[in-house]
This record gives C-alpha cells, sequence and structure tokens, in this order.
C-alpha cells in the first residue's frame, strides 16, 4: 500500500491526521516509525519555511512522501509575535504558563478592542518523485486578560473565539479541531493526497 509519513513524534497529532485519512487507502507512519530520522532545528523565518524544510529533510530521508506542519500565534498589536517564535516566546525551553505569563505581560497597556490574533497552520506536502505542496489555515480570535478553561495546550486559554464566546482551552478537541487553524489546513490537504495518490505521487 501506498506510504505518508506525517513529520511529528507528537502522536496526538498524529492520531488527528490518522483520523483524517482513514478512507485512504494510505498506511499512514511517523517519526516513531523512523527513530534514526535526523532532528530538524525550526529556525525558518516563516511556517512556510519550517514546513517545507521539515517535509523535504523526512522525505528525502525515508524516500516516501511527506507530510510537516508548523503553527503558531500570530497577535496584531504585537507586529505579529510571536508568530514562529510561538513555542519559545519566553526563552528556548519555555513551559506554556511561561509563554503566556509573557503574553500578558506584553499585552498589558493594549485595550480589549485592540486585542486581535490570529492561529496561522501551514501544511507541507512533499513527494520524493518532485512534487511539493503548501496549504495554509488561519482562526480569528481575540486574546483575553486572563486564561479561561483547562483543555487543549499553548496560548489556549489566552485565546478568545468571539463567536463561541469561548477559549480553545474551553472546547472539546472535536469543537476546536471543526475550527481551528491545524483543522482547517488538514481540510485542505486532504484532496491533494487524494489527488496524489492517484497520480502515484505518493
Ligand atoms: P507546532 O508548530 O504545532 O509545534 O506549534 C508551535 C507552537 O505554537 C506551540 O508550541 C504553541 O505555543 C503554539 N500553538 C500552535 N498551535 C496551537 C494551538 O492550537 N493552541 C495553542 N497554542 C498553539
Amino acid at each position: 500500500m501506498a506510504a505518508l509519513v506525517i513529520a511529528s513524534r507528537n502522536e496526538h497529532k498524529v492520531e488527528e491526521i490518522r483520523k483524517l485519512l482513514a478512507g485512504l487507502a494510505v498506511n499512514v507512519l511517523s517519526l516513531r516509525d523512523f527513530p534514526d530520522a535526523p532532528e530538524i532545528e525550526e529556525d525558518g523565518a516563516t511556517f512556510q519555511d519550517n514546513a517545507l524544510k521539515k517535509a523535504r529533510v523526512i522525505a528525502r530521508f525515508t524516500g516516501l512522501a511527506t507530510l510537516a506542519d508548523d503553527s503558531g500565534l500570530e497577535v496584531e498589536s504585537l507586529g505579529g509575535k510571536p508568530g514562529v517564535r510561538s513555542a519559545r516566546f519566553a526563552g528556548e525551553s519555555a513551559s506554556d504558563a511561561e509563554n503566556n505569563r509573557k503574553l500578558l505581560r506584553c499585552m498589558a497597556d493594549v485595550p480589549s478592542q485592540e486585542r486581535r490574533a490570529q492561529f496561522r497552520c501551514v501544511i507541507a506536502l512533499v513527494s520524493p518523485k518532485g512534487a511539493e505542496q503548501l496549504v495554509e489555515g488561519i482562526c480569528p480570535g481575540v486574546i483575553i486578560e486572563e486564561e479561561r478553561g483547562s483543555g487543549g495546550f499553548g496560548y489556549d486559554p489566552l485565546f478568545l473565539v468571539p463567536h463561541l464566546g469561548k477559549t480553545f482551552a474551553e472546547l472539546s478537541m472535536e469543537e476546536k479541531n471543526r475550527i481551528s487553524h491545524r483543522g482547517k489546513a488538514l481540510q485542505r490537504v486532504l484532496p491533494i493526497v487524494r489527488e496524489w495518490l492517484e497520480q502515484g505521487l505518493i
């Protein structure tokens, strides 16, 4: 059967993608199946750079079509920060709590009507047979002034979805996946995977 590698060791992410691709004749593998795969430094200037770099390196290493994603939070009043540095906003090995505290500190003087933000996710699909595609998903929201909710991860407790009146941390996983940046990007990648299977690129 055709195989697609998800360039991630995060089993939660891999499971989500597996579920989405369940109806297709493709064997979904992850980096757990390739313990010797190289570590990839996410040092690009954009989400696109990082997603493409990961997908290219792993496609070359495995000889198989590869899907890689990169995502983060962009805050309008901070000129798009933390952006590609979302995971390391408060320092190289910062915890979610430290990143959230830094975000609130940076936005202490920003009034409520100017606290717009968005999560962005870019997915790169690379075939060693010589094809590359990028798709993107965006979820708009607002950064609130104190954490709400206990689900999710990262900046979820500070990210309010205005039309739901709830933060990402107050949504079930299914509710979040339906509207999230990653959920949207994954929906967009699905028809491309189907097309590539038909064309023998996967
Ligand atoms: P990754 O590219 O999925 O590893 O995400 C990079 C960083 O962006 C994470 O460590 C989080 O800080 C932030 N991030 C990305 N997606 C989400 C999300 O859905 N909720 C909260 N934080 C996120």
